[in-house]
């Protein structure tokens, strides 16, 4: 059991799954649930709790804003979400209203914690969280490529028949459409992807791109088929939970402020970062291909103007 306290913002698919996982790997000791729909809080909290008996100790109830004061931690995922067709970025005029509101509510309670974003367009959102908040940047932390990055490292590990705990591959740039692979630093338990291919060991060039553009497109593959994705962000929510509230100091792709790093500045991008209890200690600064540094940059480029639309 971890002890720990979090606000979760939103209790729909993507806000109960992650609920879910919380409870089932004992992480956090208190989860409030907040929703503008409160009986769906209620009903998720009543669902949860009754699992309690199999799981490890945890308080869950549904709660307001004003439960936020003394959270470690406030997670949002409220807003809505893509339906078939439509891109991340087509969300920012309407949850950008929702969370010029939802954070204004949440300072009010006298908040003093971290917010860790997943609402789309989540980098744009971070952003937006940021202003709106007036809190140091390094307490504002968006999912970013984190569930990219996750699947990338599925699809490689099935295509390379290894454990994909085993290999160690980034997703970077915008969570979206701009997003990219940096296959120059990614290996297969040490063995990098680039010699691998050299020899004749698993993907060529062309698969390995194809590979690419299947992590890109997972969201649209899997919202044509069930019209939304949640287990895999919930999972990855529950995974920045328990970096921070055991001060883990583990390094995942996450949206952060860059101030300088990859020669940009003012914009929320995933990156890899070094994550505890205190928020984002660090940014990773790989030494990126001419190639992959083009693609951040053009990447970045599509977010700044994205951000230039949110109200403030
Ligand atoms: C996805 C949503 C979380 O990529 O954007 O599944």
């Amino acid at each position: 059991m971890i002890k720990g306290k979090v606000a979760l913002v939103g209790s729909g698919f993507v806000g109960s799954s992650y609920a879910y996982c919380l409870l089932n790997q004992g992480i956090a000791n208190e989860l409030v649930i907040i929703d503008v729909n409160h009986k769906k809080a209620e009903g998720d909290a009543m669902d949860l709790n009754h699992g309690l008996p199999f799981a490890p100790p945890m308080s869950i109830y549904a709660g307001t804003y004003a439960d936020c004061k003394d959270a470690d931690l406030v997670v949002i995922t409220a807003g809505a979400n893509q339906a078939p067709g439509e891109t991340r970025l087509d969300l920012i005029e309407k949850n950008s209203k929702i969370f010029q509101s939802i954070i204004g509510e949440i300072m009010k309670s006298g908040f003093g914690g971290l917010f860790l974003v997943a609402t789309n367009p989540v980098d744009v959102l971070s952003y937006a969280t940021w202003k709106y908040s007036g809190l140091p940047p390094e307490r504002i932390i968006g999912s970013g490529t984190i569930l990219d990055t996750a699947r990338f490292r599925y699809m490689l590990g099935e295509a390379y028949n290894v454990d994909s705990r085993n290999v160690h591959a980034y997703i970077i740039g915008e969570h979206g459409d701009t997003e990219l692979p940096v296959y120059s630093l990614a290996d297969v338990a040490g063995r990098p992807v680039r010699d691998l291919m050299a020899q004749g060991v698993g993907p060529n060039e062309q698969q390995l791109d194809e590979l690419f553009v299947n992590v890109r497109d997972a969201a649209y593959h899997i919202i044509e088929r069930k019209g939304a994705t949640y287990y895999g962000i919930g999972m990855s929510l529950a995974r920045v939970t328990k970096a921070i509230l055991r001060n883990e100091n583990s390094v995942l792709t996450l949206s952060t402020l860059l101030t300088g790093q990859y020669g940009l500045e003012d914009v929320y991008i995933g990156v890899p970062v070094i994550i505890n209890r205190y928020g984002i200690r660090e940014v990773i600064e790989l030494s990126l291909s001419d190639d992959e540094m083009k693609k951040l940059h053009q990447s970045a480029k599509v977010l700044k103007k994205a951000n230039q639309s949110i109200p403030v």
